[in-house]
């Protein structure tokens, strides 16, 4: 059975029930619940004792109002895919419950924060830690459970859990991908038909970059032009980085060795969708 909770002392109540050896797996969302996160909560459920999901958009890592109020919200449909995954619990809590005090006392991320979405997209990354910490103190979780899509969102989130919250395992999950290899994002469905067309390039340009690098081309320059060159041969694609960082880090990096990872972000239509691979030998 999936109990629902928006109320945190409620919430509260079931927490304190849970026996000490019992492990927590946490599945932080904003909703809008794809095979993605779907996939997150089977790991969780298989992984741990008890399964929480978190649903909640998060007003403090949107750079604008209109962003925040165009994030799609399938509230319904979300509780239906956590029932079917097996989740014992949906947290929906309310902005004012979860941040009494205002103004929010916000976290300051890890210097990992400070370029690509953290450049493009000022606050955005002390908006997430400080929601993700949050979350955390109220569902203290042994395990929890994020995207490798969102590839900086966990680095950022790894520093701060590190710093804050010692005793949770943080897991990071393959990225989930549409039959063309676009990564699963609740910003998919977003998209308008020709829009989604376009936004296919995406895995292609990094699947090239990865290619040119399998035929023996190690510079980091060669690989981001290859890359660039798929998504340039469409005009409705505005590149809003292309890049190369080391395996694990945000660090930049000329040369490429194995598990080093290419990140990209594009803006299509006004949706920007974000996207990473790792470079591993054929
Ligand atoms: O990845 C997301 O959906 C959000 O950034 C998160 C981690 C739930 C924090 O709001």
């Amino acid at each position: 059975m999936t109990t629902l909770f928006t109320d945190l002392q409620q919430f509260s109540y079931w927490r304190g029930e849970i026996l000490k050896h019992e492990s927590i797996g946490f599945v932080p969302t904003m909703g809008a619940l794809h095979q993605g996160h779907v996939s997150l909560m089977q790991r969780a459920r298989r992984e741990c004792d008890r399964v929480v999901v978190s649903i909640y958009v998060n007003s403090l890592q949107f750079n604008s109002l209109d962003d925040f109020s165009k994030y799609p919200r399938t509230v319904d449909e979300d509780f239906e895919l956590c029932k079917s995954a097996g989740v014992d619990v949906v947290l929906s809590p309310l902005k004012d419950d979860m941040f009494p005090l205002h103004p929010v006392g916000l976290i300051t991320p890890s210097h990992d924060a400070e370029g690509f979405e953290g450049a493009d997209r000022p606050g955005h990354f002390s908006g997430v830690v400080t929601v993700v910490d949050r979350l955390f103190s109220i569902v203290q979780p042994t395990d929890a459970y994020f995207g490798l899509k969102d590839y900086q969102q966990l680095a950022v989130i790894n520093n701060m859990s590190n710093e804050l919250h010692r005793h949770v395992t943080i897991h990071a999950c393959e990225t989930i991908r549409e039959d063309d290899g676009l990564a699963m994002s609740s910003r998919n469905r977003l998209l308008s038909p020709s829009a989604r067309t376009s936004a296919a390039r995406i895995p292609l340009a990094l699947l090239h970059a990865i290619s040119c690098w399998q035929d023996g081309n190690s510079s980091s320059i060669a690989a981001i032009d290859a890359a660039r060159s798929v998504l340039e041969c469409d005009s409705t694609i505005e590149i809003q980085y292309v890049s190369v960082v080391a395996a694990g880090t945000m660090n930049i990096v000329d040369t490429i060795n194995q598990h080093d990872v290419i990140i990209v972000a594009v803006v299509i239509d006004g949706i920007r969708l974000i996207d990473n691979m790792k470079f591993i030998t054929a």
